[in-house]
């Protein structure tokens, strides 16, 4: 068993707190979103990635995967879906290695979490959601595999991600509509070379009322306070229709183009 990976916060560990000796400690180690958004972080800031154990990242992401494809998000093990697939996804194409992975097997998982109704579920026979959607395509174009699906399976992929517009986006039928979605679908539509056919005036305005003018941020509806999810979310669903003053986000990973290509600069010099 390899423990590799960034962990949420070193407050769960045994050291800082009064663990009774010998109790086993669970849900300490390594955990696949800390990673991916440790990673992420550290290239926004500028690091360039040598203090990082990117072999070790790597092999422990083997012991994670399992039979049907998927991942769990720590060793101990967990919950397995679309989320931690998707972060999987990311990581490898951050460390520009995918070789310790089945990735065969986890687009196998991938292709069969598609719904009939055109998106796809966080696993199979789960219902279409604008999350797993995002999770499921994003982690395809990371893959490079896109093309697995149909022209038949990414017109009606492009027709359920259309339809999930309101004013903003709702992330499946008759659910309300809730900032985050503005990305994670409107981020499926980029990848899918068709969000040029959404209302962007409609989902602008959304996204602008949704801000609370005394603190700043966004929230998820009109009458929820801001928060940083939604916030961050709000920003970058903004940027995918080249609002003015900001910086645009590369859809599959949901971090500037700016930071990526630094890493993509990074990947290539002779010290990575
Ligand atoms: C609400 O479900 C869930 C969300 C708003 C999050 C969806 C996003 C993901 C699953 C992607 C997460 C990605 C990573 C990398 C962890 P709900 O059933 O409460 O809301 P609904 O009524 O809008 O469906
Ligand atoms: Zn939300």
């Amino acid at each position: 068993m390899s423990y590799c990976g960034f962990r949420g916060s070193t407050n769960t560990g045994a050291s800082f707190t009064h663990q009774p000796q010998n109790e086993q400690i669970l849900y300490d180690s390594g955990h696949v979103a800390m990673t991916y958004t440790a990673l992420c972080s550290l290239i926004i800031l500028g690091d360039d990635l040598s203090r990082v154990d990117k072999q070790a990242i790597a092999y422990g992401l083997k012991n994670l995967q399992l039979q049907d494809g998927s991942f769990q998000f720590c060793v101990e093990g967990s919950e397995n879906d679309m989320r931690f697939l998707f972060c999987v996804a990311s990581i490898c194409y951050i460390l520009n290695d995918f070789s310790t992975i089945d990735v065969d097997k986890a687009v196998a998982y991938i292709l069969s979490s598609l719904s009939y109704e055109g998106g796809f579920g966080q696993g199979p026979f789960l219902e279409a959601h604008g999350g797993s959607t995002y999770c499921a395509v994003a982690s395809l174009q990371l893959f490079g595999r896109l093309s697995s699906l149909t022209d038949r399976e990414i017109e009606l992929l492009k027709q359920w991600c259309h339809t999930r517009q309101q004013t903003g986006f709702q992330g499946r039928p008759n659910k309300p509509v809730d900032t985050c979605y503005s990305f994670w679908i409107g981020a499926t539509l980029t990848m899918l070379d068709s969000y040029q056919y959404i209302d962007s005036s409609a989902n602008r305005s959304w996204l602008l009322s949704v801000q609370d003018y005394l603190t700043g941020g966004f929230g998820k509806w009109t009458t929820t306070s801001p928060d940083p999810l939604h916030s961050y979310m709000g920003l970058s669903a903004l940027t995918l229709s080249g609002e003015a003053g900001l910086e645009t986000v590369y859809a599959p990973l949901n971090i500037t183009k700016r930071a990526v290509d630094y890493l993509h600069k990074l990947q290539s010099s002779p010290n990575w």
